[in-house]
């Protein structure tokens, strides 16, 4: 588990902001039909231990998959050849807080845009699941 992430500090700037908005169910219907398939190409293993530990992972997995398009959309580049779903990932602090980590791709992208950190916010519903992410360098 990460530590606590600072807050934005005043000397930071802000890079890019992207937000997206998912039916859970829709996740929860891809799973069911691709399985495994499905789960792996999307999520990491950190994403996936937090959530197959809940009771209903569904919601959880959701706002996970809206954490990455919404980092997509911070950078500007959508999920595509710069930027893999399963290149960000969300890991929860000891006190439930989430914070993305970004693998060796996500990396390179973050510094060539002089970028330094992702903030991440989630949220859900019985229905939907929203994350709202912001760049700061
Ligand atoms: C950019 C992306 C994340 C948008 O997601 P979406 O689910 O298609 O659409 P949303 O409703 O969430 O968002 C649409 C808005 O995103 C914004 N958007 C589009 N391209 C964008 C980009 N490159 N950067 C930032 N924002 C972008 C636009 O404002 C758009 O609304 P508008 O056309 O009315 O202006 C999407 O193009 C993408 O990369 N999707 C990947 C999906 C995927 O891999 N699916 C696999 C299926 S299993």
């Amino acid at each position: 588990m990460n530590a606590p992430l600072p807050p934005i500090s005043s000397g930071e700037k802000i890079l890019g902001v992207g937000v997206d908005l998912v039916d859970i169910v829709r996740i929860q219907r891809a799973a069911e039909r691709h399985g495994e398939a499905f789960l792996q190409r999307v999520f990491t293993p950190a994403e996936r231990a937090y959530c197959e530990k809940l009771g209903a992972p569904w919601a959880s997995l959701a706002a996970r998959w809206a954490a990455k398009e919404a980092v997509s959309k911070a950078f500007g580049t959508g999920i595509g050849p710069e930027l893999s779903l399963n290149s960000v990932s969300v890991e929860n602090d000891a006190r439930g807080a989430p914070s993305i980590v970004l693998d060796a791709q996500g990396e390179k992208l973050l510094r060539a845009r002089g970028g330094k950190r992702i903030h991440i916010s989630l949220t859900h519903t019985a229905t939907l699941a929203q994350a709202f992410a912001v760049i700061t360098g």
